[in-house]
């Protein structure tokens, strides 16, 4: 039997790079996907280029909105039966100087990154099934500081600690709670971190987005390959690893 056969799962920014290939990876294990993002026509056709038939919808949430995301959740359960994981990587990043950020700025990436986390695992601990594994997507900026990113840095280091304390919690109810921490992904959340940095370095956009990869590797990290490791994450097989928050960076964090 494949490691998530039926299960069914829930992936927040469901329309977007990453997300796409978490959802690969669910289906390439035997699972069944529910994306969730902000616009219909956007979650719909991320969800048909699947082309998985019924094992994948497209249904609109936004993080931010609890009754929005609750709703999303309880209609993947009508239409497919049980909810058995979900992957918060709905996710924003807001660039720009740190004496720059604003209070508003700083309150909508805090909503969607750490909020929005919080209120959907909750909604969705209270509709699995039969226990549930949770899967959050933070960041290798969770642990080291970038510039021009100080929110998101916060963000995504809240998330780690976040993991840690719903998985504490949560065991009991059967629940397995992790984290990954990618970096140097090739999506247009990156392009758009190369769009802001290339003025600023006197560089071409492009070609600076051509060389923001991990060192190591050598090369843009693709989305399959971390939908890979969030699939054995949501999997029996990583029972044994709980409340962590796993680089895939290709090495470019050492801790
Ligand atoms: N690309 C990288 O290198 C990288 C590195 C580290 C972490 N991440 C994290 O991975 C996750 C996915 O990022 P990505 O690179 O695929 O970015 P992306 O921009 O391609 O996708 C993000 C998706 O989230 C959706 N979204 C934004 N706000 C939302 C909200 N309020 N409710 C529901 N959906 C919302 C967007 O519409 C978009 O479809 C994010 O949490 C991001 O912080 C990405």
């Amino acid at each position: 039997m494949s490691a998530l056969q039926d299960r069914v799962v829930a992936v927040t920014g469901g329309a977007g790079g990453i997300a796409r290939g978490i959802a690969e990876a669910i289906l390439e294990a035997g699972g069944r996907v529910g994306l969730m993002d902000l616009d219909r026509a956007k979650v719909e056709a991320a969800a048909s280029a699947l082309n998985a038939g019924d094992r994948v919808v497209g249904l609109v949430a936004d993080v931010t909105d609890e009754a929005s995301t609750e709703a999303a959740l309880k209609t993947l359960v009508e239409r497919m039966g049980r909810l058995d994981g979900l992957v918060n990587n709905a996710g924003i990043v807001r660039l720009g100087p740190a004496d720059e950020t604003t209070a508003a700025g700083l309150d909508l990436e805090l909503a969607v990154n750490v909020k929005g986390v919080f209120l959907t695992a909750q909604a969705a601990a209270r509709l699995f099934t039969n226990g549930g594994s949770i899967v959050n997507i933070a960041s290798n900026a969770g642990k080291v500081g970038y510039r021009n990113m100080a929110g998101y840095n916060a963000s995504k280091a809240a998330v780690i600690n976040l993991t840690r304390s719903l998985a504490l919690e949560w065991a009991e109810r059967g629940i397995n709670v992790n984290a990954v921490c990618p970096g140097g992904v090739a999506t247009d959340m990156l392009k758009s971190v190369a769009d802001f940095l290339a003025p600023r370095l006197s560089q071409d956009k492009d070609a600076l987005f051509q060389t923001m990869y991990p060192a190591q590797l050598g090369r843009h990290i693709q989305p399959i390959e971390v939908g890979r490791v969030v699939a054995f994450l949501l999997s029996d097989a990583a029972v044994i690893i709980r409340g962590q928050s796993i680089n895939v960076d290709g090495g470019d964090t050492p801790y």
